[in-house]
């Protein structure tokens, strides 16, 4: 099977590319190299041995989408190209609905063009908005009380998918809605690199671990959680790869949802705590005013993704953390 990855030299299509490398897959990559680096394919060769095509090309390019396709012959795309930044997007939302949802549309269109008729897209657990329940199941509400036009982006992206396949009956997508992504290759060489000043819980952990960042502020501390933080759902990136493998074994025609997460949230101070036992060095943080909009806590039910794909998290936060220290101490010692 011939698989295009688009965004496949960010964090999640690096990690997935191995895994369906080391499977057989004929894969191919395409990014604009907007958030990644061009060295990770020296990196996936150096993990699999195979170095796979690559084609820098923007999803805003129609010509050059068209182009892809012509050549290409894909059997399916696994969607990663998007912006992910959810601060910027609330400053700047056109940017943002342009290359995610016209990005995405321009997708489509070669997809349909060239007779590609599969695809699986990353999507996020944001979709779900302020629902105030934990063990969140694919079924629930979508779409309302999002708190920003990144978590918009992917609602309407799904939304379009999902009359794509009402429109064209062969059409098959997997939307797959990650939790928390965290964690490293084993190896040391792929990771997240972000350039943008991060707002997720791991890759500021990561940055004032190099000593860029001072402290982390922890936002909130009476929660009514284990103790008193926000707790959230962590899954380690290698098994998030897999569970794209299992979609592509069980895709069928129209729209199938699924979360991936692993079930359980981890506090901000347990992730703390974590990283010092696997590093042996202190974290610096203060606690901050809680951020509106956060909730106390959100994980998954991933039973469906168990039950149909056959797919469940293996790796823990312990593994996370030290794949993480890992790769933080091959990537930028010089940094530290
Ligand atoms: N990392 C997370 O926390 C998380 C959580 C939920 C969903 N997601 C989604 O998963 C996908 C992958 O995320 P990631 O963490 O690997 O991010 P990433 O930024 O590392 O990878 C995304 C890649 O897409 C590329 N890209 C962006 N716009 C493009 C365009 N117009 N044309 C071509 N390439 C473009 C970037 O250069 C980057 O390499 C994204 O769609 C993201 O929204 C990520």
């Amino acid at each position: 099977m011939r698989i295009l990855l688009t965004g496949g030299t960010g964090y999640i299509g690096s990690h997935t590319a191995v895994e369906l490398l080391k499977l057989g897959y004929d894969v191919e990559l395409m990014d604009n190299l907007f958030n990644s680096k061009i060295t990770v394919l020296d990196d996936i060769e150096k993990i699999t041995g195979v170095r796979p095509a690559f084609h820098k090309i923007d999803l805003l390019d129609k010509v050059g989408m068209d182009e892809l396709f012509k050549n290409g012959r894909y059997d399916l795309v696994i969607h990663f190209a998007g912006l992910k930044a959810v601060g910027e997007s609330v400053k700047k939302p056109l940017k943002y609905y342009e290359n995610n949802v016209g990005g995405t549309i321009n997708l489509l269109e070669s997809m349909k063009k060239y007779g590609v008729k599969k695809i699986i897209f990353s999507s996020s657990a944001t979709v779900y908005g302020e629902q105030g329940v934990a063990g969140l199941t694919e079924e629930m509400q979508t779409g309302v009380g999002i708190t920003n036009p990144y978590g918009e982006t992917k609602h309407i992206i799904e939304e379009i998918l999902k009359d794509v396949a009402e429109a064209e009956p062969e059409f098959e997508a997997t939307i797959l809605r990650y939790f928390n992504p965290v964690g490293a290759h084993e190896s040391g060489l792929l990771g997240e690199d972000p350039n943008d000043i991060p707002n997720n819980l791991m890759p500021i952990i990561m940055k004032v671990a190099i000593g860029e960042i001072s402290e982390l502020s922890v936002y909130g501390n009476d929660y009514d959680t284990v103790d008193g933080t926000g707790m959230r759902d962590y899954i380690h990136v290698v098994d998030l790869a897999m569970g794209h493998v299992a979609a592509i074994d069980h895709m069928k025609p129209g729209v199938s949802v699924y979360n991936l997460g692993t079930g359980r949230a981890t506090s901000v101070l347990e992730m703390v705590a974590a990283f010092e036992k696997e590093s042996g060095k202190k974290l610096p943080y203060k606690i901050a005013e809680r951020r509106p909009g956060d909730l106390a806590i959100i994980y998954a039910n991933p039973a469906k993704a168990l039950n149909e794909l056959g797919w469940e998290t293996k790796l823990t936060i312990e593994d996370a953390m030290r794949d993480t220290i890992n790769y933080l101490d091959k990537k930028f010692k010089t940094r530290a």
